[in-house]
């Protein structure tokens, strides 16, 4: 297969959200090979050192997207470095399971903190760059499970809905200062994570069945879409939820 370059997206400015591993890396390495200046955050502070190490001028920062301040903070500070931030990817989630009923009112907002709270608080933060730029692209990664809404996961599913809503809200909002916001919704990705905690080879047979193309959707699948939703190619999309699932129809 032969994938696409985005002249576009050479020096643009890229900060991404749970960068260090998963779907989060992919973006990363993505992003930097069409030329962008890529910063990127994430929790696991020696593989995102170690990633960024990798890539020449990649910016990265250990923190807990959970903490407002030092999100906020982290995007002023690769702004510093490489420049205002013109393309936002929200990628960074955690899909713990956990049965509705016996989940307190703590663990819940935990949920909502992780996976819902960070992508509005990274958003409003680099909304007055983009304006001030005359423009940019804001990448929510949501899922199939926002419009599925599987059990156990409760927190994960409604933040993922939220931010479906919340694509078309800032979309409308910020349209006018040429801020494009978008969601991409991938369907079963095969990660480390998913492989270690759920992918058996029996939930991977059963979810075969279910889609179109009988391939593994990698990393890559999902970060080449999002490539595309930053780059000038889309540049009249936003507001749009494009699903990446292998076709379940
Ligand atoms: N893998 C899938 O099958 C799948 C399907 C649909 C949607 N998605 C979405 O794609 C995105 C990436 O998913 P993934 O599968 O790569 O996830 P992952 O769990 O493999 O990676 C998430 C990354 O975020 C980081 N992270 C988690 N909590 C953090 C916190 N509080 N502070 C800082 N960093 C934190 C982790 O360290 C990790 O590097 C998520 O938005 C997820 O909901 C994934």
């Amino acid at each position: 297969m032969a994938f696409a370059t985005y002249p576009s997206l050479v020096d643009r400015v890229v900060f991404i959200t749970g960068g260090a591993s998963g779907i989060g890396a992919s973006l990363v390495e993505q992003f930097h090979a069409q030329g962008a200046k890529v910063a990127f955050v994430d929790r696991q502070a020696q593989t995102g050192q170690a990633l960024a190490d990798r890539l020449a001028g990649a910016w990265f920062r250990a923190l807990d997207v959970t903490d407002a301040a030092a999100l906020t903070g982290a995007i002023a500070d690769a702004a510093q470095v490489l420049g205002p931030v013109t393309v936002l990817v929200n990628n960074v989630a955690d899909d713990t399971r956990h049965v509705a009923a016996e989940t307190s009112a703590e663990a819940w907002r935990a949920g909502l903190a992780v996976n819902l709270d960070p992508v509005f608080i990274a958003s409003t933060a680099v909304y007055p760059m983009m304006r001030q730029a005359g423009g940019g692209a804001i990448v929510n990664v949501s899922s199939i499970n926002a419009l599925w809404g599987p059990a156990g996961m409760a927190a994960y599913v409604a933040a993922k809905g939220a931010i479906n809503s919340l694509t078309k809200s800032l979309a409308r909002e910020w349209g006018g200062d040429g801020v494009r916001v978008n969601a991409l919704s991938p369907g079963w990705v095969v990660t480390d994570r998913q492989l270690e905690f759920w992918l058996t080879p029996e939930a991977e047979a059963e979810w075969a069945k279910q889609v179109a193309l009988k391939d593994r959707i990698l990393p890559d699948d999902i970060a080449r879409a999002a490539l595309f939703l930053a780059s000038d190619e889309s540049r009249m999309m936003t507001g749009q939820n494009l699903v990446i699932d292998a076709g379940r129809l």
